[in-house]
């Protein structure tokens, strides 16, 4: 704990006076499911990413589910996603009983390595879901240029934006989450975008069963009025939520640069947003462990690689991630008394961790401030 009792939490939604009432009036009017704010919605989303028209939905992962039935992926196909991310992309595979193909990642920015991921492309690769983890754009060229479908997950990445155009504007189809904590948020929520109209047609039909004369089968995957009016006011304060996640990269960077710590890469033509702060160190659990009891909740940003949940090995990238990666607090309202408590915690951890030495040193292929490229 702080001084004062009090816990800095990992993250947390950035909530105020407006977003109470966006979602008060649509309780007071009596129309609470899916209805004209969830159109609105839809539309403010796609012209943010520049997307012909988005489908909402109840949560990011339902999101992921309708993408790939709508680009028809069943059984005996497979899905390549990346190892390093968030258990759901494997969930929404088994749903339409495909077979998750898993590429390692990049240490640098954690992010799908188009050279490791090439030797998994094979015949029966119909789609690949390319997650921008923790706010960094992946290398969209590089994966757009394969010609497989892509599903771009923006659930971290919403306002970054790769070589001058946001992400998400890039792949065939493009998911959203707006969970509790995510950029911005609905409590529960997502969407899918494209600029297709017979996909984005598919994706409404599939969303709902009500109303239809066929027995196809379909599912209530729906947002309501409510949730929706909750992102509609929290887009309005996106510009001011992505400035605010900017300024405290920038006091972490600053603070934290001198001391044995792995910090964000900046990559050139791309924006990265920050959705995580995430950084390298020898011993991230242990570091983790040491800022939970100062009164910092730190977090290894994804809970076990998803190679290692299949029983996988041969994924240096993220086995190099799960062992070195640690997420620090930063959010928009996050305060900067906060951000520097959560620097002197950080700083002072690390200025005591040891240096490893001989015995049970790591070798040098284990030297996590390298950023070696996954070959
Ligand atoms: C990259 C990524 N994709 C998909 C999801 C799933 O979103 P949801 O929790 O809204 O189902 C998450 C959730 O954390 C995520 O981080």
């Amino acid at each position: 704990m702080l001084p004062d009792g009090s816990v800095i939490p990992h993250s947390r939604p950035t909530l105020a006076a407006e977003d109470i009432r966006a979602v008060t009036d649509v309780v007071r009017s009596g129309h609470l499911a899916q209805g004209e704010q969830v159109r609105r919605f839809e539309d403010a989303v796609a012209r943010f990413l520049g997307r012909r028209g988005g489908v909402a939905t109840s949560s990011g992962t339902s999101a992921l589910h309708l993408a790939l039935l709508a680009l028809g992926v069943g059984a005996g196909d497979e899905v390549l996603v990346p190892s390093y991310t968030c258990v759901a992309l494997l969930h929404a595979i088994q749903y339409v009983g495909a077979t998750p193909r898993i590429a390692d990642v990049d240490p640098g920015d954690y992010n799908l390595s188009p050279r490791a991921a090439r030797r998994h492309i094979t015949p029966r690769t119909r789609a690949v879901i390319v997650p921008h983890m923790f706010g960094a754009p992946a290398d969209l060229d590089a994966i757009v240029s394969w010609g497989i479908p892509v599903i771009e997950d923006c659930a971290q990445a919403l306002g970054a934006t790769y070589r001058g155009r946001p992400a998400g504007s890039f792949g065939v189809l493009t998911v959203c989450s707006f969970y509790a904590t995510k950029v911005i948020t609905t409590g529960e929520g997502g969407m899918v975008l494209s600029d297709s109209d017979p996909l984005l047609r598919r994706i409404r039909d599939l969303r709902d069963y009500d109303g239809r004369s066929s027995l196809a089968l379909r599912f209530n995957y729906k947002m309501t009025d409510m949730q929706a009016a909750l992102g509609l006011s929290q887009l309005e304060r996106l510009e001011g939520f992505l400035a605010r996640r900017q300024a405290l990269a920038a006091r972490y960077a600053a603070a934290l640069r001198r001391l044995p710590v792995r910090l964000p890469e900046a990559t050139p033509d791309r924006t990265h947003i920050f959705y995580r702060y995430v950084i390298g160190v020898q011993d991230a659990a242990g570091l983790a462990r040491r800022l939970r009891t100062s009164g910092i909740e730190a977090k290894a940003p994804v809970a076990r690689p998803l190679h290692q949940l299949l029983g996988l090995t041969g994924y240096p990238g993220a086995e190099d991630a799960a062992r070195h990666a640690v997420s620090i607090p930063l959010y928009p309202s996050l305060c900067d008394a906060d951000a520097d408590a959560v620097l002197r915690a950080v700083a002072g951890e690390l200025e005591r961790a040891p240096v490893p030495a001989a015995a049970g040193a790591p070798r040098a292929s284990d030297d996590w401030r390298s950023r070696r490229t996954v070959r």
